[in-house]
């Protein structure tokens, strides 16, 4: 498989690990990897896994900052092959939903679907009340795929990253195209 341009965008939902494994996977496997982290997806990445932008930052191609709106994935003439927001906080969710692109992460996400190309949003919140709902709806309708953070168990996972893994490859098969690892069957 040729190497896709993904953008990885970390904000402030609980689950960093899951932008942490994303980034570490796509890397594997070949991809150029474009991060963003918010304010807060940078405190919860250093209170949930220890790690700070910057040690995550020495894995990928390029890390912005989440308030330069002039930065290359700004733009929609940037090539992006596909755009993740993992963990995707409630509030970047309604961002996108309504289309208010204020930050890097916003505007990037508003810019990936208007040019049609692959957005994912894991978002993580839970119980959820109706205007999450409503959002997801939204950026549904937009063309992104919503894929909560909610792990499979028929693998029969053994560590935390076993549940995370199954979910991130999913989030990979539809950034990149790319073949499942972990399917039922063969
Ligand atoms: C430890 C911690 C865990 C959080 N977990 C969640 C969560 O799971 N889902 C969520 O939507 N917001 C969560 N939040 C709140 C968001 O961080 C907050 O709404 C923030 O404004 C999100 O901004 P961002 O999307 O720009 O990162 C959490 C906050 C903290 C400090």
């Amino acid at each position: 498989m040729s190497g896709k341009r993904v953008l990885v965008c970390i904000t402030g939902a609980s689950g960093a690990i899951y932008g942490v494994r994303l980034v570490e996977r796509l890397v594997d496997d070949g991809h150029e990897v474009h991060l963003v982290v918010t304010e807060w997806g940078a405190k919860t990445l250093e209170h949930e896994t220890g790690l700070s932008v910057d040690d995550l930052s020495q894995q990928v191609a390029e890390t912005y900052p989440v308030d330069d709106l002039a930065a290359p994935p700004a733009s929609g003439s940037w090539r992006l092959d596909g755009l993740a927001v993992a963990p995707c906080s409630m509030k970047t969710l309604a961002g996108i939903a309504s289309g208010i692109a204020d930050n890097l992460v916003l505007r990037a996400a508003d810019c990936a679907l208007k040019e049609r190309r692959p957005v994912v949003l894991l978002v993580r919140e839970s119980p959820l009340n109706l205007v999450h709902i409503r959002n997801m709806e939204a950026v549904t309708l937009a063309g992104a795929v919503v894929m909560p953070a909610s792990p499979p168990f028929w693998h029969r996972p053994q560590t935390i990253e076993g549940l995370v893994d199954a979910v991130i490859d999913r989030a990979v098969s539809h950034l990149t195209g790319g073949e499942c690892r972990f399917h039922w069957g063969t």
